[in-house]
């Protein structure tokens, strides 16, 4: 601090390098260097021609959501997002880390989900169910490179387990029941607000359905796209009165095998605590 009071903004090299010049393999900006988009080569880098020319990647693109048919599930009740004004929820978001006893109820629950990652528009092809389903949220190509995960530990007439969510049949598979608090905590670095809350998301990235498309620039959309998920919540949660917290705090091992992902193809990139709110002492 200078003798006036002046406090200089801080030359930041040292604290995040260690030192006051980058290595020359930082992974980071090695990353964004290799993912950046140039004029003479963005046709081969966006390979969108692969995509017109190969049914398979389309029809698979169209089913964008990992589906397991054979697992028990449940139906999601008709989302019914909160009316509240958009200015006020804008203005009123914060980050909240005390949740209260009160669940959370079966339809907040639902469209919470709905505004996650649900669909809300079909492109008309001429054949019913065939279109494109667009979402609440924006996508790179309209590929959907995300997975979202909820353990609901006070939703209104919801048994605790950890469920999968099917935007296209609204419903959520169930993939887990039994002990998961003990996993969910080892997973979490911030344990006590993963368990504490009344339900946890957890999003993840399906790379491959980003990356044939965009190559290693698809890595820093299905990142963005999850940006934009994850306000979702945090807004429609907030316009339902309940708090939220966004955590990046996890440890991405453990997370992945909590979820069963392979880390690689698939891995865990976020995750969102929502609940009641408690009483203010
Ligand atoms: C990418 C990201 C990761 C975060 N991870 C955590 C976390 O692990 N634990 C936590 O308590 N808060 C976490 N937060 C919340 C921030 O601490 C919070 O947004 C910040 O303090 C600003 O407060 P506000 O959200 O009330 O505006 C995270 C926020 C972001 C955007």
């Amino acid at each position: 601090m200078s003798a006036a009071g002046y406090v200089r903004t801080v030359h930041s090299a040292s604290l995040i390098f260690g030192s006051t010049e980058p290595p020359q393999d930082d992974a980071a900006e090695t990353y964004h260097e290799a993912s950046k988009l140039y004029c003479s080569t963005a046709a081969r880098q966006t390979r969108s021609r692969l995509l017109e020319s190969h049914l398979g990647l389309q029809v698979s693109s169209l089913r964008s959501v990992k589906r397991s048919s054979h697992l028990p599930f449940v139906a999601l009740a008709e989302p019914a997002l909160s009316t509240a004004s958009f200015a006020d929820t804008i203005e009123s978001r914060r980050s909240e880390r005390a949740f209260g006893e009160d669940p959370i109820s079966a339809v907040e629950l639902s469209s919470l989900l709905h505004a996650a990652y649900g669909v809300t528009h079909e492109l008309d092809l001429g054949m019913p169910g065939a279109g494109p389903r667009l979402r609440t949220v924006p996508s790179g190509g309209a590929l959907f490179p995300l997975e979202v995960y909820v353990v609901p530990w006070r939703v209104e007439s919801l048994p605790i387990a950890l469920y999968h969510f099917d935007p296209l049949r609204r419903l959520l598979e169930r993939l887990r029941g039994g002990e998961l608090e003990g996993d969910v905590r080892g997973a979490m670095f911030y344990d006590e607000l993963a368990v504490g809350c009344g339900a946890l998301f957890l999003i993840s990235g399906v790379f491959w359905r980003t990356r044939f498309k965009y190559g290693l620039r698809g890595y820093r959309f299905a990142l963005l796209e999850c940006g934009h998920l994850a306000q979702n919540i945090l807004l429609a949660a907030t316009a339902f009165g309940l708090g939220s917290v966004p955590i990046g705090g996890f440890y991405d091992r453990r997370a992945d095998e909590l979820l069963g992902l392979d880390g690689v193809n698939e891995s865990t990139l976020y995750a969102i605590a929502v609940g009641t709110l408690g009483n203010a002492e």
